[in-house]
């Protein structure tokens, strides 16, 4: 009898240890699943952003720079006697000329990390046809 209580008061202090470890790890638990939580639509935010941005956007961003104003003879913005020339090549030629670069255009209009749809609608943007070529 006595060594049976001895032997139940030594334990309860460990399992009560015991039951705070759980609780804490509840804690924990819950605590990563509500950063999670909030964590994702913003990410899935910006991941959206990234794959849409406009033509307008790129344009204003990287373009506007030299297209606006004409700069070292770059076809102005909306300029549709300039722009004519440039649209009659193709889109494929466009974009090759965009991507590589020409004289007085570095290459990729200076927008690195620019997709291949998002230069063709800030060309599209630009020549005043307000879509892709
Ligand atoms: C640093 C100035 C500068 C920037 C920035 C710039 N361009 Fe240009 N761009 C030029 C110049 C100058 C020309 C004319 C080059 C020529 O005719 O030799 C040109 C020509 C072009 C052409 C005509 C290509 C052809 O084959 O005739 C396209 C399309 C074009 N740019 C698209 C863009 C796009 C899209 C951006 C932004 C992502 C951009 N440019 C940013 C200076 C610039």
């Amino acid at each position: 009898m006595i060594d049976g209580e001895n032997v139940r008061k030594r334990q309860l202090p460990l399992r009560w240890a015991g039951i705070r470890r759980l609780l804490l790890c509840g804690a924990c638990l819950w605590l990563t699943a509500c950063a999670d939580d909030s964590g994702a639509p913003e990410s899935d935010g910006e991941a959206v952003a990234n794959a849409h941005r406009s033509g307008a956007a790129i344009y204003q961003r990287y373009c506007f720079s030299c297209h606006a104003a004409g700069v070292a003879g770059a076809p102005k913005t909306g300029d549709a006697e300039a722009w004519s020339p440039r649209m009659a090549k193709g889109r494929d030629a466009l974009l090759r000329s965009t991507i590589d670069g020409m004289t007085g255009m570095p290459a990729m209009g200076l927008c690195f990390d620019c997709s291949e749809q998002e230069l063709l609608d800030a060309i599209g943007h630009m020549s005043g046809a307000g879509q892709t070529p």
